[in-house]
């Protein structure tokens, strides 16, 4: 283990006792401030994050490389960050939190029954980790080797990511709603070795057949050798004994040491499937150095972390947030983290503040979705519970609308906490764009600035670069330590999603405006991508189930507003000149969907339409199905390309009835 970034930290931790440790660059704690990091860490990339990353993380070998590789060379190399570092990133995560903080709780759990609680210690988690790392290793997984996580909120899940970490093995945790056959595309994608489930899962009350998946996703030939199954409620499972071993027959009895693998900055730490515009989820692979420096150095800026936080993230592990905001980041920076299992609507819609006034949370970090469901539910169910210690509040997964950002503000945070927009990505590993608590001044609806490290350009369709007030393209222009290297085994992909559109720029997919005092605006993905509750979901994935079902000969899917859910899923399905439409196709598709996607894809408006708008050269224009979904039939644009232009009266008609069918 190196010796300085451990004293650099003990020395900044004497100096602010109650402050993480951020380097030379130090807090940003106003907004002179501000400009000043974000003005230096442009200037000289490499300094600023060479500069915070060996002050905040623990290096085996401290680099002294920067950044290699630029966005306009990312075909021939991909990026690299750090790359004569080596770490492991668990000493960041564990070790080195071990001489001040042994003690001090690193992972609160909330169950699903409120009170069902569970704290573990940095050295009880450290302990953990090392057992379940070298039950790891026993059954034959090494460093690079692909392990699938098919869990719930459980702390267990935190520790499977962490040791094979330890272990320098690739984690690529599968969100526990997907279904067998999204869970079998990934094991088969990434050639996993090992899957670590659990009996079952619960949330709000209901079972979640984890095990029971698992097994179907693995029916018949599969890579995978073995299967660690953690028992959460003791229900009923099948058992295959060539494969399947008990978490806790078999990781108790491991020796409680695992020595760190030594890695390099630039070995991949986990792969996580997003879903984009077209094709099947695409595996983004992030990195070690690189990750863990921008995940700690995020988190600890945007939420000003102080040694006393009862931090509590409540999203899921199974995506990017709870990756880099429960796991990694918090775990970094030597945070309590809260992991939450439940649903916040269990038992009533005031389980969040429940959980807030018993386990006296600090920050609290959430999506839009649950914002406006819970402020639809009624302010009493926030006003019963003392929220007192909270002081920032956060948000993240899609656009915040304004009324939603005042209903947070002002019932939730009392009008005294400062409000966190953050806006981010799988892709981008952390926060990019987003106010700093106690620094930013804030708008609701608006994720501000970027952050140091991070610069924002809006490009028009042509690839002309917007400047001052406007809107356009959001992409960004300088490469930063926290973004996925490429998609698992198919770099030309990742090439061509992010890099083909505007060469030398990271397209984010995002529309985005600036008003005129340099604030961002996000409006939402302008691709075939859709934020539903902050899930996100390709039209694609949709589309293609719904062709395979035998009574649909065509079919488009968009994303439409939607009050509570952020977007909506509207499908237009053509049927086989045979098939009748109906209710129950309707309801059969939408099993389907869930059967081959997951328990969180679900059709929301389904419309029956006699053909797809199509031009002579047999493109669907997406244009027309989207605008139709958004109730804006008057301004369609130019459909004179159609092939058959009667469609579209014919698609107009049908949307009125389903979009207004209350008026
Ligand atoms: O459209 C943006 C939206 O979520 C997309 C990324 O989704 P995902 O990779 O699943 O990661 C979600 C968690 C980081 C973005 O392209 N999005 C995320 N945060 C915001 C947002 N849209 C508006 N405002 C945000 N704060």
């Amino acid at each position: 283990m190196s010796e300085t970034p451990l004293l650099d930290i003990m020395e900044a931790l004497r100096e602010v006792p109650s402050r993480v440790s951020m380097g030379s660059t130090g807090r940003i704690t106003d907004m002179t401030k501000y400009h000043s990091i974000h003005g230096n860490s442009i200037i000289d990339i490499d300094s600023f994050w060479l500069d915070v990353t060996n002050s905040m993380i623990t290096w085996r070998k401290a680099p002294t490389i920067g950044l290699k590789g630029s966005f306009g060379d990312v075909s021939n190399r991909p990026l690299s960050w750090f790359e004569d570092g080596t770490l492991n990133v668990t000493e960041s995560c564990l070790d080195s939190n071990l001489k001040t903080r042994a003690e001090k709780t690193a992972i609160l759990w909330e169950g699903d029954e409120p009170g069902e609680t569970r704290r573990i210690s940095y050295s009880e988690l450290l302990e953990l980790v090392c057992r379940a790392a070298n039950a790891l290793k026993s059954l034959g997984v090494e460093k690079g080797d692909r392990v699938i996580i098919y869990m719930g909120m459980v702390p267990e899940a935190a520790v499977a990511m962490l040791a094979c970490a330890r272990i320098g093995a690739v984690h690529s945790v599968v969100f526990g709603g997907f279904s067998a056959e999204s869970l079998r595309d990934r094991v088969i994608d990434c050639d996993a070795k090992l899957v670590i489930t659990q009996d079952e899962g619960m949330r709000g009350g209901k079972k979640i057949p984890l095990k029971e998946v698992c097994d179907e996703a693995l029916d018949g030939d599969s890579s995978v050798k073995g299967v660690l199954v953690y028992r959460r409620t003791g229900g009923p499972v099948n058992w295959n004994p060539v494969r399947d071993v008990w978490w806790h027959d078999f990781v108790p009895l491991q020796p409680s040491e695992c020595h760190p693998k030594e890695c390099n900055a630039e070995d991949p730490l986990f792969i996580l499937y997003t879903s984009g515009s077209t094709g099947k989820p695409k595996g983004l692979v992030h990195t070690c150095g690189g990750y863990i420096t921008y995940t700690s150095y995020t988190h600890a800026t945007v939420f000003d972390i102080r040694e006393d936080d009862v931090y509590a993230c409540v999203a899921d592990v199974g995506w990017i947030t709870g990756h880099s905001y429960i796991v990694y980041g918090p775990l970094a920076n030597g945070a309590t983290t809260l992991m939450f299992e439940s649903i916040p609507t269990y038992p009533d819609a005031g389980r969040y503040w429940e959980v807030v006034a018993r386990h006296g949370v600090t920050i609290f970090y959430t999506a839009p979705t649950a914002i406006r469901a819970l402020a639809a539910a009624g302010d009493r169910f926030v006003s019963v519970h003392d929220r007192s210690t909270l002081r920032v509040l956060g948000t993240v997964g899609e656009p915040i609308n304004p009324e939603a950002w005042n209903w947070y503000y002002d019932v939730v945070g009392e009008g005294r906490c400062n409000v966190v927009d953050t806006w981010w990505q799988t892709e981008t590993g952390g926060i990019c764009i987003s106010p700093i608590a106690q620094a930013t001044p804030t708008i609701g609806g608006s994720a501000t600035l970027p952050l140091p490290g991070i610069v924002p350009q809006l490009n028009d369709s042509e690839g002309r670069e917007i400047t001052g007030e406007g809107e356009g393209l959001l992409c960004i222009k300088y490469p930063w330590p926290g973004q996925a290297r490429t998609v698992w085994r198919d770099h030309s992909r990742f090439v061509s999603t992010y890099f083909g559109h505007f060469p030398g720029l990271y397209f984010t997919g995002d529309g985005c405006k600036r008003d005129k005092r340099g604030y961002l605006w996000i409006t939402g993905r302008i691709d075939d991508v859709i934020n539903v509750s902050g899930h996100r979901m390709g039209t694609a994935e949709f589309e293609s189930v719904l062709v395979s079902h035998s009574a649909v000969s065509e079919a488009g899917v968009v994303g439409f507003p939607h009050p509570i859910k952020g977007s909506g899923v509207y499908a237009y399905v053509v049927t086989q000149p045979s098939e009748e439409w109906n209710q129950d196709l309707s309801e059969e598709l939408n099993l389907l969907c869930r059967k081959r996607i997951g328990a969180h894809a679900k059709i929301d408006l389904f419309q029956h339409i006699p053909g797809l708008p199509k031009t002579r050269s047999g493109k669907v224009m997406r244009r027309i199905l989207r605008k139709v979904a958004e109730g804006e039939m008057d301004s369609l644009g130019d459909i004179s390309t159609l092939a058959d232009p009667s469609v579209v009266g014919a698609i107009k008609d049908g949307a009125k009835k389903i979009l207004y069918q209350s008026d």
